[in-house]
């Protein structure tokens, strides 16, 4: 079916929301509705209403307030969260002024957009596809009124004339595979570098697995630029460049931060390029010694910040460039899981089903660390004898892997 216009968008709307209120309690609402809206006699009209209930549905978890807002399969696959992308806005906010005016360079439904321009900033969103644009307009329309428009143009030449700050978000999927190379992401880096470059201001999208000294060497030398990885819940979820005033010179260059579903700050760990993976592993004795394992959450290890966490938390590394810290008594911190170690062995499968059978352990969970193995499938091979579930988290060390039996702290 072709993508309806503006007017086919809104009726259906108004259909679904017409066989929404005629469903009732007993048979699954989707059935109630899918026969409500076949009795209509308008199949183009009636699988559009269909649809915007199926993608509504599917982008509760994500977009809160998705019953209100206009949605493509692939506009809701690429949109932010609305948690992030309200931490996104709230820092621009307080970094800039509030009359400042954003461009959107690629608004794909408008999350990014609608959160920018929620506080009363005038929004310009852009994006080349006509449809998404459709979308995008309908949703800034419903969310935040007059002061955000949509328009269709090409962010590699945008039609920008006064200064403004940036925001973009590229399609890292334009042929439906994940692009890692920058040149391949819908605009191309070296398309929009220029562009942001000269922004008094600009923040970039990225995807959690960039690779950011790459991409931080094709930038100019002289422009203030800070990086964030930010996790949500226990998810790294994307990595986020910030150019010009909104990397403040009294800012760590890098930063991880963890949000809560529901928006909130976690915590966070900054640091200097000398804080990134910079921390000294422990030798053999204290690893023996240690009464704690802590797992920093993967926005820290992405980052590199672990050099910076370690010293706030009192731990080492277990093993070189390990992301498994140990110490004898560390301090509680919102961005690392603590275990408490219950015993410790070499990793081979005799001495880890003894120290099992030893704690009446049976079924393990398994968390590794510079092991080949799938971590299921050590699970399944070194369970031990016993009757109780347990945890067992396997470390790559220097003189070889070790298996610590722990429970959460
Ligand atoms: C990842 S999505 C943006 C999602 C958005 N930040 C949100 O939260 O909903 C990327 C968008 O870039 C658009 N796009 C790709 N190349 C473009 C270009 N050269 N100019 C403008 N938009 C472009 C795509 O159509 C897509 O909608």
């Amino acid at each position: 079916m072709k993508p309806g216009t503006r007017r086919d968008r809104l009726a259906a709307e108004t259909l679904l929301a017409e066989a929404l209120a005629s469903t009732g309690e007993g048979e699954p609402q989707q059935l109630q509705l899918s026969r409500h809206l076949r009795r209509l006699g308008n199949p183009a009209l009636a699988l559009e209403a269909q649809g915007l209930f199926e993608l509504r549905r599917r982008a509760r978890r994500k977009l809160a307030g998705s019953d209100r807002i206009f949605l493509s399969a692939k506009g809701l696959e690429q949109s932010s969260s609305l948690a992030v992308a309200a931490w996104r806005a709230a820092r621009v906010n307080a970094l800039t002024a509030p009359h400042m005016p954003l461009v959107d360079l690629t608004c794909g439904i408008g999350s990014d957009a609608a959160a920018l321009a929620a506080g009363g900033r005038p929004v310009l969103a852009l994006d080349r596809d006509p449809e998404t644009v459709l979308l995008a307009s309908l949703n800034l329309e419903r969310l935040v009124g007059p002061g955000a428009l949509a328009v269709r143009a090409d962010a590699s030449r945008p039609p920008l004339r006064s200064e403004v700050l940036l925001m973009l978000d590229a399609d890292r999927r334009p042929e439906g595979r994940r692009e890692l190379d920058p040149e391949r992401w819908a605009p191309a880096w070296s398309a929009v570098l220029a562009t942001i470059a000269r922004a008094p201001g600009a923040c970039i999208k990225l995807a959690p697995a960039v690779e950011v000294d790459t991409l931080d060497a094709t930038l100019p030398s002289d422009l203030p630029r800070r990086w964030s990885w930010v996790g949500l819940g226990r998810e790294l979820v994307e990595v986020v460049l910030w150019t010009g005033q909104l990397a403040p010179s009294d800012a760590p260059p890098f930063e991880a931060l963890v949000l809560e579903r529901d928006g909130t700050l976690r915590g966070e760990v900054a640091g200097d390029a000398w804080a990134r993976n910079l921390a000294t592993p422990l030798t053999a004795a204290e690893v023996e010694a240690c009464a704690f394992i802590v797992e920093p959450h993967a926005a820290v290890v992405r980052s590199g910040l672990i050099g910076a966490l370690c010293p706030q938390l009192g731990v080492s590394p277990l093993g070189p460039r390990l992301a498994f810290l140990g110490g004898r008594e560390p301090v509680p911190h919102p961005l690392a899981r603590r275990w408490r170690v219950l015993a410790s062995c070499a990793a081979d499968r005799r001495r880890v089903r003894a120290m099992l059978r030893e704690a009446d352990v049976g079924p393990i969970e398994v968390f590794t660390r510079g092991h080949p193995t799938p971590p299921e499938k050590l699970a399944k091979s070194l369970r031990g004898p016993g009757h109780c579930p347990g945890v067992v988290l396997i470390a790559r060390l220097a003189e070889g892997h070790r298996a610590f039996l722990v429970e959460e702290a």
